[in-house]
């Protein structure tokens, strides 16, 4: 099955032409501060994600979030686990501006950062992450199987990815994890109220 169109890899690659030809660099520069004004809305999605998160990782662990956006969810996962350490990735240079501020405010400049990148070639290194989370970014992926086969690369050992994302993409997501190495669960989701999945890809140890 290829990207052009066949399997789940060539769904994934319309889906993400479709929001590409409609929203095009909606996160870039006042883009990314129009999102930060209204994503307020995401916060039931991201304390719940929070919660899952601060149970997933262990003592003094260290916790990626790719695609970050404005940094919600790291800052909230910095405020209740202050022996993590947090980094937050994002492809837009103005959302790294404004969540790399807003993790600030919790983290001080010891153990929170926020840098440029993508997530199909993830500018860190090989199993520094014990916990990635994933949140309503992946269907922005171009590369999605480059992206997993990057998650897959960061996370360390024993370690886990949890994404949410919308239902039917994320049933591609999920596939390609697999392939990607992981073993993939389907999480509860009903706590959101919304029609969002999510899935949690496990390292083995
Ligand atoms: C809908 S926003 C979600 C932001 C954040 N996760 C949240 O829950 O508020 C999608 C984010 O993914 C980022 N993004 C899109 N494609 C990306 C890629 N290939 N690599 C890294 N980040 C990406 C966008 O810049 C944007 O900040």
């Amino acid at each position: 099955m290829d990207a052009r169109g066949h399997g789940h890899a060539g769904l994934h690659a319309r889906l993400h032409a479709r929001i590409q030809s409609r929203f095009g660099d909606m996160f870039e520069g006042d883009g990314a501060d129009r999102y930060d004004e209204h994503h307020r809305r995401l916060r039931p999605i991201h304390t719940a994600v929070a919660r899952r998160a601060v149970a997933l990782l262990p003592a003094g662990g260290r916790y990626l979030d790719i695609g970050t956006g404005p940094g919600a969810l790291p800052a909230l996962v910095a405020a209740a686990r202050p022996d993590v350490t947090v980094t937050g990735v994002d492809v837009s240079q103005r959302m790294v501006e404004l969540a790399a501020a807003r993790l600030a405010v919790v983290t001080g400049a010891d153990r929170g950062r926020v840098v440029l990148g993508d997530a199909a070639a993830l500018p860190l290194p090989d199993g520094c992450a014990d916990l990635v989370t994933a949140v309503l970014t992946t269907h922005h992926w171009q590369h999605l199987a480059a992206g997993a086969a990057e998650l897959r690369r960061v996370t360390a050992p024993g370690g886990a990815v949890l994404i949410v994302e919308v239902r039917g993409p994320a049933r591609h997501v999920a596939r390609t994890l697999r392939q990607a190495g992981f073993v993939v669960g389907r999480e509860n989701a009903w706590a959101y109220a919304l029609p969002f999945a999510r899935l949690i890809a496990r390292v083995p140890a």
